[in-house]
């Protein structure tokens, strides 16, 4: 009688768990989509008498302000959000769940990251900035704001992979000399300026020059750009440039002077490096048309 009781007990137990499990994914998998495009000044509802409250929103001021929030941190006229659209939360860039997926192995790095390393790694190339501290006030703000909008997301959960975006693997060879002309015709260049010094932090930022990102960033390894190109621009028609497209204004983006990264020797120790890095050799190369682009895709 005992032995029925229990083993009826385990059964209900054994449902509750199945039905708790794919609860959670099927929330997981709405929270994704709903947080990705998720307005981020929802931040304004936030609880006031909530201790956490004043970091997230500092936080978000920072991830949106970057540059005049820490001018002394900051190299170059970004802001977080000049890369990662809408507060971190559009398709194509985001950063909604990503609280969960750190530490994480970075072969660029050779080790296991923190969050906060990753966060600094950005700041330090993308941004041609000098570190946070990692326990300072600003730090603790901007992990508190990415914890927010991961809020509900599974830990290890694969965001990417619940993105409509479209993943370039192979990249076709590149034209620069289209990539000049797409500049023009796709009006890059109404946002971004003719010189690529930009028109704004938030509404167009740097391509090139020195208020841009230095050529350690990951924006300056081709099929990287070229990904953000064809899912993100031009921000007002995102998504609607062809495979070809989208490489050559890469090419052409990245063919141009940029801030030097002093680190790159060190960068992947444990392997080789990818190919589709383009730092100062590289951009000579293709500038004088003697690039060899066949072997970017080995
Ligand atoms: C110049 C563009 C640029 C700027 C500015 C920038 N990032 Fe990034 N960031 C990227 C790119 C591109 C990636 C993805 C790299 C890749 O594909 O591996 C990334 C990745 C990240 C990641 C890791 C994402 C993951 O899935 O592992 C975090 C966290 C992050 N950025 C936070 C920030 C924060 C916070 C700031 C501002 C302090 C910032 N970024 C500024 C371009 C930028
Ligand atoms: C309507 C204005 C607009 C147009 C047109 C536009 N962009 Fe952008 N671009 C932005 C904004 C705003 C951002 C900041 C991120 C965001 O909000 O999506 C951005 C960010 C970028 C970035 C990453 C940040 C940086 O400065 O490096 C690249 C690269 C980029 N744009 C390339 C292009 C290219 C190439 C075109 C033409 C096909 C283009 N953009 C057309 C507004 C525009």
């Amino acid at each position: 009688m005992l032995k029925k009781k229990s083993l009826w007990f385990y059964m209900f137990a054994f449902i509750v768990v199945i039905a708790a499990c794919s609860e959670t994914t099927t929330k997981n998998v709405e929270d994704t989509k709903s947080a990705s495009n998720s307005d981020p000044s929802s931040v304004s509802d936030l609880d006031p008498s909530d201790p956490m409250t004043p970091y997230i929103k500092d936080g978000e001021k920072i991830f949106n302000e970057t540059d005049t929030m820490l001018p002394e941190k900051v190299g170059n006229e970004m802001a977080c959000m000049s890369c990662h659209a809408d507060g971190g939360t559009s398709q194509g860039s985001t950063l909604v769940g990503v609280t969960g997926q750190y530490p994480k192995y970075q072969p660029r790095a050779g080790t296991v990251q923190t969050i906060e390393e990753r966060i600094n790694s950005c700041i330090v190339r993308s941004m041609n900035g000098e570190k946070l501290e990692y326990d300072g006030e600003e730090m603790r703000s901007i992990v508190a704001y990415l914890t927010h909008i991961s809020d509900g997301i599974a830990v290890g959960w694969d965001v990417e992979s619940e993105q409509e975006i479209q993943i370039i693997e192979e990249i076709p060879e590149p034209s620069v000399e289209n990539g000049e002309e797409l500049y023009e015709e796709k009006n890059c260049m109404s946002c971004h300026a003719t010189d690529g010094s930009g028109k704004g932090v938030t509404s167009g930022p740097a391509l090139w020059g020195a208020k841009s990102f230095s050529d350690g960033a990951s924006l300056s390894r081709m099929k990287v750009m070229t990904n953000y190109i064809k899912n993100n621009m031009p921000e007002d028609d995102a998504g609607s440039l062809t495979d070809q497209e989208a490489t050559d204004l890469a090419a052409f983006l990245l063919s141009k002077e940029r801030p030097e990264w002093e680190g790159h020797e060190n960068d992947w120790p444990e392997e080789e490096r990818p190919n589709d890095v383009i730092t100062k050799e590289e951009r000579k190369k293709i500038q004088e048309g003697t690039f060899d682009w066949s072997k970017m895709n080995h």
